[in-house]
Order: structure tokens, then sequence, then C-alpha cells
């Protein structure tokens, strides 16, 4: 499934980032929910990482894209609601492979560790990606499973 609505969201440290990221996937005739500040005064990342796994989760949007300082702390935000497989990329490989295998529905990445060119990369890598299924979907239910059940059969075999 391409994506056609995201959400977006960041900290203080990723204001600009946040803005020339939100720009480029807006020109590629992508619909963007901005959820996260435009002040760089203190906000705490993990309001913006639940804000976006939030409409993630709801179905309102198709993916996510979260920016932080390092980018893990609000991936780890978004991580926490169910349904949410948030990847946290400095390289747009991992990036393109988190949509092929994991099927990851948010993106996030740090401010403070890229470039905006390598994070223009990386954004192209994950919205140009499909998830293939297949082999995979086995995989990607077992982190449901742990998610929603706090166990996984298979590891007990
Ligand atoms: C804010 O100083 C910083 O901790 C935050 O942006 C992020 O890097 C956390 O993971």
């Amino acid at each position: 499934m391409s994506m056609h609505r995201i959400a977006i969201g960041n900290d203080h440290s990723a204001v600009a980032m946040k803005q020339e990221i939100m720009a480029y996937v807006q020109a590629k005739g992508i619909e963007v929910v901005n959820v996260g500040t435009d002040s760089t005064e203190s906000f705490n990342y993990p309001i913006a990482g639940y804000r976006v796994a939030r409409l993630v989760a709801d179905g309102a949007v198709d993916g996510g894209i979260l920016i932080c300082g390092t980018g893990v702390g609000i991936g780890l935000a978004a991580n926490k609601v169910a349904g949410i497989r948030c990847v946290t990329c400095s390289e747009p490989y991992s990036a393109r492979l988190s949509r092929m295998h994991n099927n990851s529905n948010c993106l996030s990445f740090g401010a403070r560790v890229i470039g905006v060119e390598t994070a223009k990369d990386i954004v192209d890598a994950w919205l140009g990606a499909e998830y293939e299924g297949g082999r995979h979907e086995a995989r990607v239910a077992m982190l449901g499973e742990i998610e929603q059940t706090q166990a996984l059969g298979a590891a007990q075999d």
C-alpha cells in the first residue's frame, strides 16, 4: 500500500528538519498531518511520538514520520502504542527493508544525528518500498503476539 496521508511529529530539537521534511513529502502529493511542535521551546518527545502513533494505529493516516534529537526517544514512545512498528534509521537501506520485511508503519530519525539530505534519502526509501508479505507474515504476526500477550508461544519450542 503506498502512503497517501501521513502524520509527522517532532520535539523542540527538530523543528527546522520537520518543516523541511514536511514540505518535501507534501511536494510528492502526500497529505501531511503535523502534530509536532513548531516552537523551539522545550517539548517532551513522548507527546509527539504518541500523537503520531495514535493516528497511525487508528487508521487515520497510512504512516508516521517522527523526528527528535536522536530519533530514539520519539520512536520508543511510538512503539509503546499497540500496532505500531516504528524503525529508527540513519541510512536508507534499513528504512527500505523495514517496509519490505517488517511492515514498519512509522519511521524516526535524529535531527542531531543526520543531515536533512540524508533524511530525505531515508524518507524516499521508506515511502517508496512496499511490504512483501509472504514469509515475513508469520514473523510480523509474532511481533503482534508479543505485544498482545507479553509472551511468544514459538519461543517455548
Ligand atoms: C531532547 O534534548 C532529546 O533528548 C530528544 O530530542 C531525543 O534525542 C530523545 O531521544
